[in-house]
């Protein structure tokens, strides 16, 4: 690998280089840093207007061969997946990097004899175990492409994201433990299929001993799957621009967005990105908390990782379970060096009893990372001074499911630290701040809507199925840049620290959750007449949910109306997208055009009753008291 960036100074060389030479910059670092079967004619082009951009163009290649097969003649001994499961007594699991390939081919060859070809989408519903990671990079090694849903999405969720795909294929388990909790996956999957025709094979991990049914035909459990299958698989050639996967994320309208990330710019930027924000040296171990099921798990728990040869650890549990001392016993126990997790998770380990944390040493970190939402100063400090001993550098990493890769975020050691700002851009990366008016800010100290000027290897390429969808939400509101859908500040030092988003997208424990897909949820109940969703600032989760419901006449029949209520969003979306408070309200404050004034909820939601704007421009002003007074305000 090429030297990591190693002072401040350098890092402003870098940076200046890579803005004015963008072509070279990045043409040299994916020239002498990885595997290709073709070399590219363009390291780039961009359209802003169709939102059409490649990178690498005309160029081939397998990411697998670069994230497995040429590590094997130096480092095929070297563990690459330090599995720990759920249960703290059960047996970890390791893999070195040629075991690694090898069950990756496996998992390949068995795809292909059920009739997987490059381009069909296969659909991963599996727990955190190490054969989800096999079965991504699996479907790598032979052009499919992977839509990977979070195992904590319910039945109508997963139907949604298998259809939206057509999926032909789904890899699941019979059960996910997690906590005290075994969610029966292959039920929900079961439930799901009701109403997809696309699929035609379900391949059912054993992982949890969950009876569960079998449909002839359809059904196959993994170990006959892989059962007799070669470990040597060769791989697929990709064009650099052929889809590696798709990920669903929360869009502030309509169905969740399916973000397609491409072959050649994902693999050279979650490199070059790993590589260089976490400062990662041979023989580190690195763990990163988040689930593969996110945007986090795909690129810096697995891709980026694997391709920069580092050991990764996958962790199967929760934070809190058998208590809330799980993650610092993990930390010892592998004596991990470079630890990555999220701010909510931070915030509730700060708020339990520190014999938790006495009981560990933690002498082995050496970097520490956030990501998913902005981190609060008293949480910054918890875990700089508790967790880090104060001498370890925090990574405040700034980035999206879109994004494939950090693009804002300090480099571990090298670059300054500022508590809760995400501070610099990577080299590549342009941010820029609008006003509202959509003109570029030009001070430094700004504070306005985050866009890129600069495209980038790893920026999502289309939403699937719907091109015109990804123009809209990202291209049109500020001409010539990406909109991220965040607010941000900028100081004199041209540091960024993220506000939170400015679109009605929610993030609760850094989970994106969009407030029109919940409302929908809550209006399929019959009693509700309309419902209206905010968030409001929460001490753990960051955000919490806040619904307002008018009813239909005549539903005081139903008694068990709030538990109802939460039960089909449960459904519906997922336990995650519950609401925490709720109230029956007579109306909603509406605009004259019959637009609900969300402002004024979310103000409220907030325990704000001052400065609620001008509100006698709504229709019905008299509702704002009302809605006042059953919340107790
Ligand atoms: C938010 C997660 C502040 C932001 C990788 C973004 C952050 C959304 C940070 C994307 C951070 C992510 N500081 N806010 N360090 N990182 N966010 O798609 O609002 O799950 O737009 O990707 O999380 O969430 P997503």
């Amino acid at each position: 690998m090429k030297e990591q960036i190693s002072s401040f100074d350098e890092y402003q060389k870098v940076y200046q280089e890579s803005l004015n030479d963008p072509s070279k910059f990045w043409g040299d670092y994916a020239r002498e840093n990885f595997v290709w079967k073709k070399p590219w004619n363009k390291v780039y082009s961009a359209d802003f207007e169709k939102a059409k951009f490649s990178w690498f163009e005309g160029a081939a290649l397998n990411i697998t061969e670069n994230c497995l097969d040429r590590h094997l003649s130096e480092r095929g001994d070297q563990t690459a997946i330090i599995w720990e499961p759920n249960e703290p007594g059960e047996q970890h699991k390791t893999f070195t990097y040629n075991e690694l390939h090898a069950e990756v081919c496996r998992v390949a060859n068995a795809l292909k004899s059920i009739g997987v070809k490059k381009g069909d989408r296969v659909c991963l519903y599996l727990p955190m175990v190490p054969e989800l990671a096999f079965a991504v990079l699996a479907c790598a090694r032979i052009g499919a492409v992977h839509s990977v849903v979070f195992a904590g999405f319910s039945s109508k969720s997963l139907s949604d994201r298998i259809n939206d795909a057509s999926c032909s294929v789904v890899l699941t388990s019979d059960g996910g433990p997690r906590g005290e909790k075994v969610t029966p996956l292959k039920d929900i999957v079961d439930q799901a299929l009701e109403s997809c025709d696309c699929v035609d094979t379900v391949v059912v991990l054993n992982r949890a001993n969950n009876d569960c049914a079998m449909t002839e035909g359809r059904d196959i459990w993994w170990h006959d799957f892989i059962d007799g299958q070669s470990s040597k698989c060769p791989a697929e050639e990709m064009d650099s621009e052929d889809p590696l996967f798709i990920l669903y994320t929360s869009g502030s309208t309509g169905k969740p967005k399916g973000m397609v990330h491409s072959s050649g710019g994902y693999m050279v930027y979650t490199t070059y990105s790993f590589q260089q924000v976490f400062q990662y040296k041979p023989g580190d171990i690195y763990w990163c908390t988040a689930d593969i099921g996110w945007i986090t798990g795909h690129s810096y728990i697995v891709y980026g990782p694997l391709s920069a040869g580092a050991t990764t650890v996958m962790f199967e549990g929760t934070p809190a379970y058998p208590d809330m001392g799980r993650f610092w016993d993990v930390v010892d126990k592998y004596k991990v060096n470079i630890f990555y997790t999220a701010p909510t998770a931070i915030r509730a380990l700060a708020q339990c009893d520190p014999a938790h944390l006495t009981r560990t040493t933690r002498e082995s970190l050496r970097v520490l990372g956030t990501v998913g939402e902005p981190i609060n100063q008293e949480a910054w400090d918890w875990y700089n001074t508790e967790i880090g001993g104060g001498d370890c550098p925090i990574v405040d990493t700034w980035w999206q499911t879109e994004t494939g890769g950090i693009l804002i975020s300090p480099l571990a050691g090298v670059t300054p630290i500022k508590p809760t700002y995400a501070t610099l851009p990577l080299p590549g990366i342009q941010p820029v701040l609008m006003d509202e008016n959509g003109v570029e800010i030009p001070d430094m100290e700004a504070e306005g809507r985050l866009c890129m000027k600069q495209p980038w290897p790893s920026m999502a390429r289309t939403i699937y199925g719907n091109h015109q969808r990804y123009i809209n939400t990202y291209f049109s509101q500020f001409p010539g840049f990406y909109f991220t859908g965040d607010g941000s500040r900028r100081d004199s030092d041209g540091d960024y620290r993220i506000t939170g988003r400015v679109d009605d997208i929610v993030i609760v424990s850094g989970h994106n959750l969009g407030t029109a897909e919940i409302e929908d949820a809550i209006d399929e109940h019959k009693a509700v007449a309309e419902a209206a969703v905010v968030g409001y600032p929460h001490e753990v989760k960051g955000n919490s949910i806040c619904a307002f419901l008018t009813l239909e006449k005549h539903s005081e029949n139903y008694p068990n109306l709030f538990t109802e209520v939460l039960d089909l969003v449960s459904e519906t979306i997922g336990p995650i997208a519950k609401p925490e408070r709720m109230y029956i309200v007579p109306g909603l404050p509406k605009t004259r055009s019959g637009k609900i004034m969300r402002r004024i909820l979310r103000k409220l939601a907030a325990g704000e009753t001052d400065n609620l704007g001008d509100i006698s421009t709504l229709l019905n002003p008299e509702v704002v008291e009302a809605i006042k007074s059953e919340m107790g305000l």
